[in-house]
């Protein structure tokens, strides 16, 4: 039996104590979790607001939504999108990409301000830009 496969948007503000520096241990630890449980993704950053986007094994993807809404390296933790009926992963050779992004890119700010699936298209177009770069 195929494993049912969730996915999960969310945005967050890096936590006033921690400081840009540290998002670079974030993201090694990241990948090598992710990578031992099935989980893949994107993690944008534009220097104070995060968006990550994670896909996997529904019961992975719960206990890391579950981790990282605890994480106190950032606040504002705000879903945007989410779903657990995914037919394909978006990023599965990413077992986290990361990017840092200028407003240009990506406003994230605008991202956590509409609906769900406008913010995932927002996000998923910006990343094929990045792509391109
Ligand atoms: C912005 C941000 C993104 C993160 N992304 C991931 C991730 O993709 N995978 C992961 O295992 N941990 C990620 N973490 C770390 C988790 O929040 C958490 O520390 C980790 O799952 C271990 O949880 P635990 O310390 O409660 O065991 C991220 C943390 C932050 C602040």
């Amino acid at each position: 039996m195929s494993t049912q496969l969730s996915f999960f948007l969310y945005s967050s503000r890096l936590a006033p104590d921690c400081d840009p520096s540290e998002v670079g241990a974030i993201v090694k630890v990241a990948r090598e979790f992710n990578a031992l449980h099935g989980i893949s993704g994107i993690l944008v950053f534009d220097g104070e607001r995060f968006t990550q986007y994670i896909e996997g094994p529904e019961s992975e993807i719960a206990t890391l939504v579950t981790n990282l809404a605890k994480d106190r390296r950032h606040t504002d933790f705000l879903q945007l999108n989410a779903g657990d009926d995914l037919q394909e992963r978006r990023y599965a050779t990413w077992s986290m990409g990361y990017s840092d992004v200028s407003l240009e890119e990506l406003d994230i700010e605008l991202m956590a301000t509409i609906d769900g699936d406008a913010a995932l298209n927002l996000f998923t177009q910006a990343v094929a830009d990045m792509d391109r770069l």
